[in-house]
């Protein structure tokens, strides 16, 4: 995770961000915080990237590369103005000692790839049609040596894939099927007959750009329905506030790099 000591809305790269809506940067500070400490309290280790002035959505820290069995795929930004993002992650994955391969498509790590390690004996999810060009889906195969399954996103308000689908444990996932095009929700469809389904109020509500360690979720406070029917198969909701962040179009999920030894 990366703090939002320098976030900022000063540019608008997804239908979310407007420049003119002021964000409170103790409150972003404070409700970043109490995020990291709902994932210590669940037992997680949470490494801290350092944020650096000028590069306001660094606090994403989930754009920053994506992590399969302890080797990581880095970023390519697709906006200039986050471009310089990549080398700080890179330095942070490099100094630990995990394997880094440089990428040399354009990709926004975790926004656009989930790991479901159960499914297939391992599959990744991968989104494009905003961020991420589909040329990286096949980078990422030949780098993580997963098999990748490319699902197309149509509403730009979905613009990653992390807002519209995530993994709830190592076989299942969440989505919102209204993010994707009609060929990749039949994709969805036949790999996942048990997927939770979340309607448009719920994905509009950040509900879906969420961590799961299998019986926990953390996500938004705002996404209460999803919060509902989570706990209704059986996962335990964690609401968390994030309304500072959120309006640079991101949530719980957007915060978080996993690590994946
Ligand atoms: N303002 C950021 C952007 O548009 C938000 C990124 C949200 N991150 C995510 N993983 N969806 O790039």
């Amino acid at each position: 995770m990366c703090p939002p000591e320098h976030f900022t809305v000063e540019y608008a790269i997804n239908p979310w961000m407007d420049t003119s809506v002021p964000v409170d940067p103790d409150l972003a500070v404070k409700q970043w915080d109490r995020l990291r400490e709902t994932l210590v309290g669940l037992g997680h280790t949470v490494h801290v990237l350092p944020a650096q002035p000028g590069l306001p959505d660094m606090v994403f820290a989930a754009n920053g590369a994506f992590v399969v069995d302890g080797t990581v795929y880095g970023a390519r930004f697709k906006h200039e103005q986050r471009a310089a993002e990549a080398a700080g992650h890179r330095a942070f994955y490099e100094s630990q000692g995990w394997q880094f391969m440089a990428p040399t498509e354009t990709n926004e790590g975790e926004g656009d790839f989930a790991y479901v390690p159960d499914a297939h004996g391992g599959l990744i999810l991968a989104g494009y049609g905003f961020r991420t060009d589909p040329a990286a889906h096949a980078e990422a195969q030949e780098v993580l040596g997963r098999p990748v399954v490319s699902l197309r996103l149509v509403d730009p308000r979905f613009y990653h894939l992390d807002v519209a689908l995530a993994a709830l444990d190592d076989g299942n996932i969440v989505y919102y099927p209204g993010a994707f095009s009609v060929a990749s929700q039949r994709v969805l469809a036949q790999l996942f007959p048990y997927a939770v389904l979340a309607d448009d109020t719920d994905a509009l509500a950040f509900g879906i750009n969420l961590v799961s360690d299998g019986y926990h979720v953390v996500l938004n406070h705002e996404a209460t329905g999803l919060a509902h029917k989570l706990a209704a198969v059986g996962y335990q909701p964690v609401p968390v506030e994030l309304t500072e962040v959120r309006k640079g179009g991101g949530s719980v999920k957007c915060c978080i790099a996993e690590l994946r030894h």
